[in-house]
């Protein structure tokens, strides 16, 4: 661990932080993980994020609040949930999720520990109120040995309230168990939504072996419904039918490869449903310590589907009012690049490359994180800003990586068929440090 002083002599000042994004979003400082609650409502996106106020490192999780009039640009505003000391969240907010009940804003999050499902209602969207009743949901299903009971997502369904909880079948394998409600308050188990399988190859903990499923999230997706969890360090997704209350998949996938994690849908305008996702630093502790921010979001992704029934998957269309000139930038553009199958192709700044496509293996890689490319000829939506790099394959495969290193020298090689880039533009001043 560095000491006190040699942090602070080695500190970058956050608004001059060239790793730090300029159109993602991210907190004012220290940590953020997952995406919370985002919601369109009245006019505005909000959007709360787990969040770590002291130090750019996890720790009691508390929900950082921010709104934006366009999904372009964001206003901070003031911690939105903190542990009540004493509390069922006396150890911190964990991830949830948001409805409107009757018109009244309500978040349904996790308390812990142990981990229980907590209520919050606001009329402002700013100031929560905390369920007099919390927990509303005190324990997992009798009989239910889970390794974690967490992340509840609810949506509305005819004049019942349903509900799905990320937990696991100890030994078996994760799950996302389902629940309905009259009133948001007393909750009935149903069945598990779908469960998975532990991965016997896998090492570490219930998440990482797949044992614990986090994040569960459900949802419309034209006439089939999307499923999707966050475990084994993963982000897997189902598409399929919902009838009856049961979910029967016929596909299945990756819904964001590398360093995304614990994505969360929201409502948006346009009759639109957007993905925001966790994007991971992959860098050390210490340097994450060292530079006072760690973690930033995706860009709002747009889930539809393909003339075939497939995912499709294109970054919001909002980002493209940021193009002000025709030009390559080293930290904040959007490439488009259309590639034969067979040609490679690569992109480096100072010496390290941000994205590459490799026909030999047909891998797609951004920094260190790596897809398989999608068949045939190649479509690349590339976002580059600072440390963070999105790639956006045949609208199907989303990539994301974080480069860090020198922002200066970009170089590409390729024999594309086309190129075209765009410098964006900032969506803040100061780097979304205020
Ligand atoms: C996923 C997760 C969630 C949990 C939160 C805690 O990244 O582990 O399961 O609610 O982060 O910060």
């Amino acid at each position: 661990m560095l000491s006190r002083r040699a942090l602070l002599a080695s500190l970058v000042p956050l608004p001059e932080d060239p790793l730090r994004p300029r159109f993602h979003f991210l907190p004012p400082a220290n940590w953020m993980n997952d995406p919370n609650a985002p919601i369109f409502h009245n006019g505005e996106y909000h959007l709360y994020y787990q969040h770590n106020p002291k130090a750019a490192k996890w720790d009691t999780m508390h929900w950082g609040h921010a709104s934006s009039p366009d999904l372009l640009h964001w206003k901070h505003l003031p911690i939105a949930l903190a542990p009540t000391p004493g509390g069922p969240d006396k150890d911190g907010c964990f991830t949830g999720c948001m409805v409107i009940d009757n018109g009244k804003p309500t978040i349904i999050y996790t308390g812990v520990r142990p981990e229980v499902q907590c209520l919050a209602t606001s009329t402002d969207m700013n100031t929560w109120q905390k369920h007099r009743r919390n927990p509303v949901v005190a324990a997992p299903p009798p009989g239910v040995d889970t390794p974690g009971f967490r992340d509840p997502h609810v949506w509305r369904d005819g004049s019942d309230w349903l509900m799905l909880v990320g937990a696991g079948f100890r030994g078996k394998g994760g799950t996302a168990l389902l629940y309905q409600s009259k009133d948001l308050v007393e909750w009935t188990y149903l069945n598990p939504l779908l469960s998975g399988a532990i991965n016997p190859n896998a090492k570490g903990g219930d998440v990482a072996r797949g044992e614990m499923w986090e994040c569960p999230d459900f949802f419309p997706v034209g006439n089939k419904w999307l499923f999707y969890v966050s475990t084994e360090d993963k982000v897997l997704y189902w598409l399929g039918d919902w009838k009856n209350r049961r979910f029967s998949p016929h596909s299945n996938g990756v819904l964001v490869y590398g360093a995304g994690y614990a994505p969360k849908s929201s409502n948006a305008s346009g009759n639109r449903r957007i993905i925001w996702s966790w994007l991971r630093e992959q860098r050390s502790q210490e340097d994450q310590l060292k530079a006072g921010w760690s973690g930033a979001m995706s860009l709002a992704v747009v889930p539809s589907l393909a003339k075939d029934g497939t995912l499709r998957l294109d970054p919001a269309a909002e980002y493209q009012q940021l193009r002000h000139r025709e030009a390559l930038t080293e930290d904040c553009c959007e490439l488009h690049v259309t590639l034969k199958d067979n040609q490679p192709f690569g992109l480096t700044r100072g010496g390290t490359e941000l994205v590459g496509y490799d026909p030999d293996s047909r891998i797609l890689s951004a920094g260190r994180s790596e897809a398989p490319a999608p068949r045939g000829d190649l479509d690349l939506r590339i976002f580059i800003d600072g440390s963070v790099v999105e790639v956006f394959a045949n609208r199907s495969v989303w990539l994301t990586g974080r480069v860090y290193g020198p922002i200066s020298g970009l170089s590409m090689s390729a024999k594309a068929k086309k190129i075209e880039s765009w410098a964006l533009t900032p969506v803040s001043s100061n780097r979304l440090t205020s």
